[in-house]
Parts: structure tokens; C-alpha cells; sequence
């Protein structure tokens, strides 16, 4: 079962209804016993729970884990909602709906649609990652709590959203071991260490030999998993004892210069810095520059999406496949294999951290246009390939690059590039009226139009365009929606939504 992105989920049927889209889990849950059962307890007080803590303790994997438990619970099961890959609070509803199987074809404001569709269920929503749209958050988490009496929501943010009734559980990092002395038994940040190393170095186990080196990068890691899952990933090339102690000189030299700040979170736990600034210190020179060029991506991409929008004289496209197998191999990357294909992503941690480096190599507005580009390369490929015999392809592959559509829609709004906003924007046409996103053509194409760009010739039909995407509920033609974010809903040829007589075919020009 594919769900959003395309990852592969545990979703579940009862009674031929989904349950959910929670993905599922490559790894075993480590230790948290104690934080789940809290987390339980506090979602049958509260309705909002909050998961805080700082990047990489594991906020997001003890959110899912406690979601999954509930689901079966639930008439209307849990749904995730990944908000790491939204910039612009204004699409958070949108984004929500996005991720349920929700089908909205009115006029009405999208956080409307929601609240009514959630009034009767019995649900638990997952709003993953809220740091960077916490007011946006706690406003919709208010109307939607307030609508919906049977509604509960988990949220994880490195701060808080600061509304009436919020629980907030602080996650801290896994239990390290305090003496060497085996009789104290495995802490979970050994565990969790020896796990991952185990995956990188065949047969490695925690031995007389090792346990005293082992149990001080633990300490030295502060039981970070993010952390110790970036050193674990290094014992490939170096030995344990090695290992250590390089760690241990980086943090003699680590000052605040090292760090990277961003004003809208907090400041990183120096565990994590260290351990990520290391790594990356310990790539090669070109795994390091594509480390930083992939950060422009939001959401999941594939290799070939890298190779057009990361090669370059310095990276050689032919060198890209191998480069990114060298950063999956150390955890910079994770690999799935999905309904459509190989695709790769980066935890937001490490995506900030590539971010921070694109900056200073001075490359990011650079990247950002390529990124564009590409993306209106693609939009204009499935515009014309559309009404041809791979429409359901092209459906599969748009809803996979969606997160990747708006973070290029956004950069172009956001620099003034109207025109290259407006085209495309309306080069999506088939997005917004074919696979299910009205609301957010018409969210884009009315801001590109009022950038102001200038005399374009396709700005009278996108202005009708717009008009029209804001009227689909008035042509609620058969077999209009087929997929959303990878699930079938209905496995027909796709229909517009731009008025009756429009089959599988762009709107009139
Ligand atoms: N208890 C655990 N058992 C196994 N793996 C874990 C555990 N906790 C965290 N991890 C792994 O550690 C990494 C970081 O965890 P996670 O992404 O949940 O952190 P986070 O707090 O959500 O970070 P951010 O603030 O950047 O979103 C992930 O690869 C996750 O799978
Ligand atoms: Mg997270």
C-alpha cells in the first residue's frame, strides 16, 4: 500500500474505509516505553498534545508509534500530516485535507471544509513538524478542535503552539548509560547505537572490548538518536576507538561559530551540531556540495530529479547515482523505494544543516532557480503529455513532486519572478483541475497574476482559469478526482473540473 509521497503505509481498511496513511516503520521503535504510555494517558485526557523537544530526539518516530497504537481505536483512524515541506502557512489547510481522504468540491474556505468533514468522525490528526508555522498552527488547531468534538490532534514541534488545553510532553533523549559496569544493563542509546551499527558493519556487537568506547560516544552523543544514527553510519570506515576520539576532539574545537542558528527555532542541542558538522566534515568534498544543493528539494526526489537540478561542472551528472549512495550509506540520505520508483529524502535536521551551507557557498539563489526551472520544465511536460495514454503516470509523478511544486511556486512568488511564477502556475493547470487541487490553483494563480509581472499573453485565460477553479463545485462531473497523493479513488480517465464537455482535456485557451 502506497500513501502520501508515495512511501509505502500501514494503512488500514475497516469496513472497506482507510484508517489511515502512517507509514511504515523500516526500523524498530527503540526504548520509549515510559514516553508512550505518558503519551497515551495524555491523549485520552487532552485532545492537544504537543511532543517538544529539540531536532533529531525523536519527536516525529514517538508520534507515529503512539499514533499507531491508537488507530485501531479510532472509528476514523490517525492520519499524518507532514508539514516540514510547507513554507507558507496559507496552504496548511489545504495540506491537512491533502492528507485525508477527503473530497472537497465546493467554493468554501478549505479550513470550513475540514472542520465539517471532521465534525461527526472520531479521529486522530498528526500535524508533524509545527516549528516554523506554530501561530498558523495554533489557529487551525483551535477551529478545528472547537468544531470537531471527536477530534484529537498529536502535534511534534521544537516549540510549543501556546493554546488553551495543550498538553506538552517533552522528549528527551534516550537513556545513556551512566557507569561502564555491564551489570547496569543495555541503555537505549546503546541499543540504539549497536542497531544501526550493526546495519553499517555486518556482525558489529558491543563487546568487552569495545563497551568502555562505545558507552562514552553514547555519553558524548548525549543519547541523541539523530546523533548517534550519523557516528553509527561512520563505523563502516572507522573503528569504534577512532571514532571516539575524533568526536572528542571536534567538541574540543566546537564553538559557537559552528553553530547554526536559524531565527525560527531554536537553537540546536550542541550533541546534534557536533555530530552533524563532523559528518559532514567527513564526507568527501563532492558529497558535501551535493549534500548542500539537495537541500533546496522540500520533499522526496529521485535521482534523476537530482541530477537536473544539482550537476553541474563541479558535480558531474554520471558522478550523482554514486554520490547519493555514499550519503545514504551515511545516513544523510534515506532511501525508499516507492509505488513509483527509488526516491530519496532528507530529515529536516540534515536538510537545514545543507541549507546552512548552500548559504555560505553563496549558491542557494543559484540552486533555487535551477530548482524553478526544472519544475517548470516538468509542469510543461505534463501539460502537453496530459491528454495523452499516460495521463495516470503523469498523476502518479506530479502527486509525488507536489511538495516540490510549491517550494518552487513559493521561491518564485517570493522573488518578484512573476512571470516565471505565472507560467507555472498555469502550466499546472492539469494539477489544479485534474488530480483534486482547485483550491490551490487558485491560491497560486491569483498570486502570480497579482505579482504584477507585466503584459503576458496567457494572463486573460489564467484569470478566467482561476475564476473557473474557484467555481468547481459547480461542475461536479463524474469521475473527476482519480488519485489523490497516490490513493485511487476512482481508476477512471480523469475529468476537469473546468466545466461539463471537458474530459481528459485542458481547459479552452
Ligand atoms: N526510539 C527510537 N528508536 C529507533 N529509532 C529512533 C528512535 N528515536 C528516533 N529514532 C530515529 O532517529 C532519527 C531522528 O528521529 P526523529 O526524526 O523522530 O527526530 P525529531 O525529533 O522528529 O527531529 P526534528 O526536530 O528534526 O523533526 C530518525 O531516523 C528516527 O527514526
Ligand atoms: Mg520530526
Amino acid at each position: 500500500m502506497y500513501g502520501a509521497h508515495g512511501a509505502m503505509t500501514t494503512e488500514r481498511l475497516r469496513g472497506g474505509k482507510r484508517l489511515g496513511n502512517l507509514p511504515a516503520e523500516t526500523t524498530r521503535l527503540i526504548g520509549r516505553r515510559a514516553e508512550l504510555k505518558a503519551l497515551r494517558e495524555l491523549c485520552e485526557r487532552s485532545r492537544l498534545v504537543t511532543l517538544a523537544g529539540v531536532g533529531g530526539v525523536g519527536k516525529t518516530r514517538l508520534a507515529r508509534a503512539v499514533a499507531a497504537e491508537l488507530q485501531p481505536r479510532l472509528r476514523d483512524g490517525a492520519w499524518l500530516v507532514e508539514l516540514s515541506p510547507l513554507s507558507e502557512g496559507a496552504l496548511l489547510a489545504h495540506t491537512i485535507a491533502d492528507a485525508l481522504p477527503l473530497v472537497d468540491q465546493t467554493t468554501r474556505p478549505v479550513i470550513d471544509v475540514l472542520a465539517d468533514y471532521l465534525a461527526d468522525r472520531e479521529t486522530l490528526l498528526v500535524l508533524d513538524t509545527c516549528e516554523h508555522l506554530t501561530d498558523v498552527c495554533a489557529m487551525a488547531v483551535e477551529a478545528l478542535l472547537r468544531a470537531a468534538p471527536g477530534l484529537r490532534i498529536l502535534a511534534t514541534s521544537r516549540r510549543v503552539l501556546s493554546v488553551t488545553g495543550e498538553q506538552v510532553l517533552t522528549v528527551d533523549p534516550l537513556p545513556v548509560p551512566v557507569t561502564d559496569d555491564p551489570a547496569a544493563g543495555e541503555a537505549d542509546a546503546v541499543t540504539l547505537l549497536a542497531e544501526r551499527a550493526a546495519e553499517s558493519v555486518p556482525g558489529f556487537s558491543v563487546t568487552d572490548d569495545n563497551r568502555a568506547d562505545v558507552l562514552g560516544l553514547c555519553r558524548r552523543l548525549e543519547g541523541l538518536p539523530l546523533a548517534m544514527e550519523l557516528a553509527a553510519a561512520r563505523l563502516r570506515e572507522l573503528p569504534v576507538q577512532e571514532l571516539t576520539a575524533r568526536l572528542e576532539d571536534r567538541f574540543a574545537v566546537l564553538g559557537d561559530t559552528e553553530c547554526i542558528r536559524t531565527d525560527a527555532v531554536p537553537p540546536w542541542h550542541q550533541a546534534l551540531r557536533t555530530a552533524i558538522g563532523w559528518s559532514h566534515e567527513l564526507c568527501a568534498p563532492a558529497e558535501r556540495l551535493l549534500w548542500a544543493r539537495l537541500s533546496v528539494f522540500a520533499g522526496t526526489f529521485d535521482a534523476e530529479t537530482a541530477r537536473a537540478v544539482c550537476a553541474d561542472g563541479r558535480l558531474p551528472a554520471e558522478e550523482i547515482p554514486a554520490l547519493l549512495s555514499a550519503l545514504v550509506d551515511k545516513s544523510i540520505l534515506i532511501w525508499a523505494p516507492t509505488g513509483g520508483g527509488e526516491r530519496y529524502r532528507m530529515l529536516d535536521t540534515l536538510r537545514e544543516y545543507g541549507a546552512g551551507w548552500l548559504r555560505r557557498l553563496g549558491e542557494e539563489d543559484a540552486l533555487r532557480r535551477r530548482h524553478g526551472d526544472h519544475y517548470l520544465r516538468l509542469a510543461r511536460a505534463g501539460d502537453a503529455a496530459w491528454t495523452g495514454p499516460d495521463q495516470f503516470a503523469w498523476s502518479d509523478r506530479m502527486n509525488a513532486e507536489h511538495d516540490d511544486l510549491r517550494a518552487a511556486l513559493e521561491f518564485t512568488l517570493a522573488e518578484s519572478e512573476g512571470r516565471t511564477a505565472l507560467e507555472l502556475a498555469g502550466a499546472l493547470w492539469f494539477l489544479w483541475h485534474g488530480c483534486g487541487f482547485p483550491k490551490e490553483g487558485k491560491h497560486y494563480l491569483e498570486r502570480a497574476l497579482a505579482a504584477d509581472p507585466g503584459p503576458y499573453p496567457g494572463s486573460a485565460r489564467m484569470r478566467l482559469d482561476a475564476d473557473a477553479l474557484g467555481g468547481c463545485d459547480r461542475y461536479r462531473g463524474p469521475g473527476r478526482r482519480v488519485r489523490r497523493r497516490g490513493r485511487a479513488v476512482r481508476r477512471s480517465r480523469i475529468a476537469l473540473c473546468g466545466g461539463p464537455g471537458h474530459v481528459a482535456g485542458r481547459p479552452a485557451r
